[in-house]
């Protein structure tokens, strides 16, 4: 029987950071500048609380500089942009990353597009969504757990050219992005959602899967072609053994096994890229912002 391999995105993301490291600390050593990352929390849901907090551990840990906005839920839509536009002016900020969702009084469309495009490490703003489907990858700043799933795709995978691309959800984060992407590389994508009709039978065709829906082991292991390799975008907190929770994915991971050639592990799969694409984002903008050539090496 087949041997499902475990992509170890941890350690994909280690080597990332590695580079990322290396290249601020050039950065700080010739012209002597420190890339700077602002992240704004508004309001207290605990999972973005700990994802800003281990952007700001990572980004310090990386030679970037980090502030940090925590502002509480009351905030209105009128001063988060008005900090954003300080952010804008502020030389010290090379990127600006402002965590969603956002309480429902804030129109995040309105966020996203007061940001300056060129400090925009997440790719949302409409100048980066539409470098990435003209074709303008290279000067883009890209969305970063689509961009950590192409790198992970990238190090299974030699050649994405002309297979099989079926992406599952068409979120702005993930979903339509990662369409963007594979389609760059010449796959033939498929962005399915909530409304497609016969997921299993549209899944079936990926020879890539992509799966982004937040929905906790949606793709069983059946929907899967033989062979295929499966990137699982999924992070669901389900009940576990003695009223623990744990964390699962979008896919049946045991019942992958022996059918995908290849799939990411949750937790320890895209996770850690996330956070590390975000950092090479951040040195992206640090160096275009100031006139000066991409790092070398930075994948
Ligand atoms: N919420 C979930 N994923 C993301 C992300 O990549 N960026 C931001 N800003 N918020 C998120």
């Amino acid at each position: 029987m087949l041997v499902t391999r475990r992509i170890d995105g941890k350690a994909r993301a280690a080597r990332l950071v590695a580079e990322i490291t290396a290249a601020t600390a050039a950065l700080q050593a010739a012209p002597g500048f420190v890339p700077g990352l602002a992240a704004v929390l508004v309001g207290d849901n605990p999972a973005s609380r700990s994802y800003v907090g281990s952007k700001g551990k990572a980004a310090t840990a990386a030679g970037i500089q980090g502030f940090q906005h925590r502002l509480p839920e009351a905030t209105s839509e009128a001063a988060l942009l008005a900090l954003i536009e300080e952010l804008n002016a502020d030389d010290r900020v090379d990127g600006i990353l402002v965590q969603l969702p956002l309480p429902r009084h804030i129109d995040p469309q309105r966020v996203i597009d007061v940001v300056d495009p060129a400090k925009d490490v997440d790719g949302f703003h409409p100048h980066n969504v539409g470098l990435l489907w003209s074709g303008g990858r290279a000067r883009a700043l890209i969305p970063c757990t689509p961009y950590g799933c192409l790198l992970l795709l990238e190090e299974t995978l030699p050649e994405l050219s002309g297979l099989e691309a079926v992406v599952l959800g068409r979120s702005n984060i993930v979903g339509k992005p990662m369409a963007a992407l594979l389609l760059a590389e010449n796959c033939t994508v498929t962005l399915a959602h909530s409304r497609s009709r016969d997921l299993p039978a549209l899944v079936r065709r990926a020879d890539v899967l992509v799966a982004a829906v937040g929905q906790p082991e949606l793709v069983r292991g059946g929907w899967i072609k033989p062979d295929a390799v499966v990137i699982d975008v999924g992070f669901n907190r389900v009940p576990g053994p003695d009223g623990t929770s744990k964390a699962v994915g979008d896919v049946a991971f045991a019942e992958a096994q022996g059918i995908a050639a290849a799939i990411t592990p949750v937790p320890g799969g895209v996770g850690p890229m996330t956070i590390a694409c975000l950092l090479r984002n951040t040195v992206i903008a640090a160096c275009r912002r100031r006139g000066r050539a991409d790092p070398q090496n930075l994948s």
